[in-house]
């Protein structure tokens, strides 16, 4: 038997044959769209601040004057969890705030989308139950799926007949069956047909959650999500939003039912097992939770951008893939894509290349993660570099 660290190192050295290594950049001194890397300035266009609202420093400045007068309220730790003594009145405003934008019975907040996508499912579901999840859904809901009791099944990506022919095999099968998906989905930027979702659920029974992460801001007049875009806000059961993207903050939410929050509180572990969120992050998250609703100029923008750089990449024969502000560009073998990033980068724009396992075998792929505060002359030449045409 090889001693653990041989075949660690063993496992690290075919990562490093396959092109598969992962090592942490320097990155820092955001302003605005630029972003340092590995002490480059480049065009930041790998980020999740897909409203800019990171980079506006007289929000921020506000803030903390606001923030400055009060210390005492707005402390850098909470000290304890939520069930002991670090349920700061903050917590509350925040999620009366949530639940109000929603029009829903209330809102729970968590410290992360990991945090709620590894408790939610675990905390409602038993071994009596089925899950049935999309298939591109995020490694954090897959990871729920694991850690719960439940049967865990997926479904193929945005095929709502395969989903309906499980839900029909399932029926006076379980206890209760959940559909769980994305609602933008990250790494193909498409869209899911929730309204299709609420019907199955609602034939069927089921329980949908619906994991907002990209769309908070992006989507709805009101920038709740996709949910509102298409209208099915009181129709989805448990929608779940992150902090950590378009909002600017750090943490994550769910909006729902008050008897299921009132049972979360009671079971679910990465909710009770951890320390609160500092009061600090929790008043940023009220000041650009209110500051978003009023960005629709900036959602337009966004979209339109979007749908230019799809349609441009289109037309010089680049393979792309979705409806929203996240624009792939499939290149297929994993050198290629790092080859074609490192040709953006030495044209100053920064876009990652996303490689297996993250998504499928030769799908590897550029991810464009547009902002609002991008003008199209900062990303036209991207079609014309990437299909090795110079611009
Ligand atoms: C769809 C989705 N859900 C949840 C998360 C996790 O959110 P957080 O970064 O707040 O842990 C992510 C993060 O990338 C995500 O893409």
């Amino acid at each position: 038997m090889l001693p653990l660290t041989e075949i660690i190192q063993k496992e690290l050295d075919g990562l490093q044959t396959r092109g598969r290594f992962r090592s942490l950049a320097q990155t820092r001194e955001r302003s605005g769209t630029m972003l340092e890397f590995n002490g480059r300035y480049l065009l930041n266009l790998s980020s999740n601040d897909y409203l800019g609202l990171a980079g506006q420093q007289e929000l921020l400045e506000t803030y903390l004057d606001d923030a400055g007068g009060h210390v005492g309220d707005y402390a850098m730790t909470s000290s304890s969890s939520r069930l002991l003594t670090g349920n700061h009145p903050l917590y509350d405003r925040l999620e009366l705030q949530l639940a109000a934008l929603y029009g829903r019975e209330a809102a729970m907040v968590f410290n992360s989308g990991y945090h709620a996508n590894t408790g939610i499912l675990p905390a409602l579901s038993t071994r009596h139950d089925l899950i049935l999840s999309d298939k591109l859904n995020h490694a954090s809901i897959i990871d729920g799926g694991k850690i719960a009791d439940a049967t865990f099944k997926r479904y193929r990506h945005l095929d709502y007949a395969h989903l309906e022919s499980l839900l029909a095999a399932a029926s006076g099968k379980y206890r209760q069956v959940f559909i769980i998906t994305e609602s933008v989905f990250s790494m193909d930027g498409d869209l899911a047909d929730l309204r299709r979702l609420c019907d199955l659920k609602e034939q069927y029974q089921a329980m949908l959650i619906v994991d907002e992460a990209h769309s908070v801001g992006t989507f709805g007049d009101q920038g709740q999500g996709l949910c509102e875009a298409q209208g099915v806000t009181e129709r989805v059961d448990i929608i779940i939003g992150t902090f950590g993207k378009a909002l600017a903050s750090t943490g994550a939410y769910a909006v729902l039912d008050l008897l299921v929050r009132d049972y979360l509180i009671n079971t679910m572990r990465p909710f009770i097992f951890t320390t609160a969120l500092p009061p600090a992050i929790l008043g940023w998250s009220i000041k650009v939770l209110e500051a978003q609703q009023t960005m629709q100029a900036e959602r337009h923008h966004l979209q339109h951008i979007s749908g230019q750089l799809r349609d441009a990449l289109t037309a010089v024969g680049l393979e792309t893939y979705g409806d929203s502000h996240i624009v792939p560009v499939i290149i297929g073998s994993d050198e290629l894509a790092v080859q074609k990033a490192t040709q953006l980068r030495d044209h100053g724009m920064l876009a990652l290349p996303v490689r297996p396992p993250t998504v499928p075998e030769n799908t590897a792929r550029l991810r464009f993660s547009l902002r609002a505060d991008l003008r199209w002359d900062d990303i036209a030449m991207i079609p014309q570099l990437l299909s090795g045409e110079q611009p």
